[in-house]
């Protein structure tokens, strides 16, 4: 949820470290710090809000050293201000520490601590970790940190800066993520995601939890609390820098769903074989362990009679999508989890069974806690991921990458229609695995697949009739959202949209449930947004009856429809038209309008749409 960063070298200390906490801000953003070693003291600034007010603090009255460390803070423990803003510190300021993470035993530490004379100044779970390493200090600084941190209890990636030792940063992870680049000269830079590394280099070591590195001048060793050595390859990161600057638009947000063509082109390449339409998916060609057997991944999943799919957020409705496209295509029972409930749920194993993992950043600490958990229990897990080397993605038994480029927007969009490309290529996979499809089906869905970033090139042109629609409604305080079947999940992620990112209550109904109760809401004041695209069942004719419903009640009525369709006019206030495709895929293209009218709507009512307030992008907490 927080970002960290330290530097160690010979660049101007204020300059890496604020380019690394820009990068890092969609992680949090309510308070953020910097600390350096000068002259064998530590300085530093932290300030309550938004970086670009440390940035003009910095530059009125910039800080001199070669090393430093740098926070960019999501509240959990104390409310966002200065005093609880990172680094937190020890009684004489001799070690400063910057925590993403959250320190569950914090309270007890706190009253030991105190007990023993500690003071402690903020509300922060962090400020017990200087505190206890300061207790254990007794001439060597790595002593004393590995001797704190297995007295902690919860979750940490940590930057830790100190006067007894002036030349070097300790770092140290269990359950936040960590990555170590490895400069020319003998610099080095640590940060919570490669983000905010790749300026300065693409030689990196991604860090496991427990381990711990103390870097100094061109060297640096990794161990842990029993000090033992450990020896790491370092890998290159081969994330474009283009991916995550803006590009000329406005926001990330309006980026990310402008780039959806292609970033769902990139999903797709090399995974449909030209010559006859079959789906093959590298990522499941992986070797994988079971019961002490060898097995190909691809080669479990075919004869899976479960699936069980867990994510949070967005990536959950993608997943709700999936259980649609699993079942209706390739026959797979298949059930979708909230992974902050399944963590806490007796989850039963069958024989056969395989946990799939949804998740943007590869970070989510609740789906992580799943994915542990099922490891546990010894059931295969495999991943849905975008970001290449996130923790999910490395502990999963095998997965399939979404390739859709870094999302730094807050609220996901081209991850979700990514995500639903995946599950749609996996579906059909297992389909022609298991003889389900007929050839000619397949064939029509493939090539349907396969136009479908044109099409959405063709919504993404409406964009101006989609903020005039946005201008038109954007002082409403409510919206419902209806869809039925596959395009549920999609009225849940159009709500979801609306709410995280301008304040505007919004709920996604399965249309025909609105007549269980929410129906007593319509009236004037409550547009509704209707998901109601041709579909070749009776569930068109049912939307329509429920949209009958809406209207002879006084509500407005927003209807996403497929082209052609003038008749729905009669029942529309206003209509966004889409292209016609199979129904199966129709989710790929109805969230586009829900993502411009979110966005649209935000971005009139003044609202900061690439970090909404109490948000992060990244949730590494529970
Ligand atoms: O990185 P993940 O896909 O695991 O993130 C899951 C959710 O936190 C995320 O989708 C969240 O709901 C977004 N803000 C939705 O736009």
């Amino acid at each position: 949820m927080c970002g960290i960063i330290g530097y160690l070298g010979e660049r101007n200390i204020n300059e890496v470290i604020l380019r690394g906490l820009e990068r890092l801000e969609y992680r949090g953003y309510d308070s953020c710090g910097i600390c350096v070693v000068c002259n064998g003291k530590l300085e530093y600034k932290k300030i309550e809000g938004r970086l670009h007010k440390l940035k003009e603090m910095l530059a009125r009255d910039p800080l001199a050293g070669n090393i430093g460390i740098g926070h960019t803070r999501w509240a959990t423990h104390g409310v966002p201000n200065e005093i609880n803003a990172h680094p937190q510190f020890d009684c004489k300021k001799n070690i400063a520490v910057v925590h993403n993470g959250i320190i569950e035993n914090y309270h007890t530490l706190r009253q030991w601590l105190s007990s023993r004379g500690h003071q402690f100044i903020s509300d922060t779970d962090t400020e017990v970790i200087p505190h206890l390493i300061e207790e254990y200090y007794h001439g060597n600084f790595l002593a004393a940190v590995q001797h704190a941190l297995p007295l902690l209890e919860g979750t940490y990636g940590l930057a830790i800066i100190t006067t007894y030792e002036p030349n070097k940063i300790f770092v140290a992870r269990r359950g936040s993520p960590l990555i170590l680049g490895i400069g020319t000269g003998g610099e080095f830079i640590v940060a919570s995601d490669a983000t905010a590394i790749i300026d300065w280099t693409r030689k990196v070591t991604y860090l496991s939890d427990d381990e711990i590195v103390v870097i100094e001048k061109g060297n640096y060793f990794i161990t842990n609390s029993k000090n033992e050595t450990i020896i790491k390859d370092t890998e290159e990161v081969l994330m474009d820098l283009a991916e995550i600057e803006k590009g000329g638009y406005p926001h990330f947000m309006l980026k990310e769903i402008f780039e959806q063509p292609e970033t769902i082109t990139n999903t797709l390449r090399g995974r449909i074989l030209k010559d006859n339409n079959q789906v093959r998916l590298g990522g499941l060609e992986t070797e994988i362990i079971i019961d002490d057997k060898k097995i190909k991944a691809k080669d479990y999943l075919v004869n899976v009679d479960r699936i069980v799919i867990s994510a949070c957020g967005t990536s959950w409705h993608a997943g709700l999508v999936g259980e649609y496209l699993l079942e209706s295509l390739a026959r797979v029972p298949t059930e979708v989890e909230y992974a902050s409930e399944l963590r806490y749920r007796t989850m039963i194993k069958l024989p056969n069974m395989a946990v799939f993992v949804i998740s943007q950043s590869g970070e989510t600490a609740d789906t992580l806690a799943v994915l542990r958990k099922a490891k546990e229990m010894g059931i295969p897990v495999f991943g849905i991921v975008n970001v290449v080397g996130s923790t999910i993605a490395r502990e999963t038994h095998a997965g399939i990458y979404l390739h859709c480029g870094s999302e730094i927007g807050v609220a996901s969009t081209k991850a979700f229609t990514s995500q639903v490309a995946v599950l749609t290529l996996l579906s059909l996979f297992l389909a022609q695995r298991r003889n389900i499809l007929h050839d000619t089906v397949r064939h029509e869905i493939v090539s349907a697949l396969l136009r479908i970033p044109t099409q959405i090139e063709l919504i993404l042109r409406k964009k101006d009739e989609i903020k005039r629609i946005a201008e038109k409604y954007h002082t409403f305080n409510n919206f419902l959202y209806l869809g039925r079947g596959i395009n549920f999940p999609v009225a849940l992620e159009g709500a979801l949209k609306l709410k995280e990112i301008s304040y505007i209550h919004a709920e996604g109904y399965p249309a025909a449930e609105m007549k269980h109760g929410p129906i007593a809401l319509i009236d004037k004041n409550m547009p509704v947004v209707v998901i109601a695209t041709d579909t070749d069942d009776i569930i068109y004719e049912k939307v329509l009856n429920n949209i009958e419903e809406v209207k002879s009640r006084g509500g407005n009525t927003i209807i996403i429809a497929t082209e052609g369709n003038t008749g729905i006019c009669r029942l529309a206030d206003e209509v966004i038209y889409v292209p016609k495709t199979k129904d199966i895929l129709t989710p790929l293209l109805n969230v586009i309008p829900l993502q411009l009218l979110a966005y649209y709507i935000a971005v009139k009512r003044g609202c900061d749409v690439d970090k909404p307030r109490h948000l992060a992008k990244s949730v590494t907490v529970e």
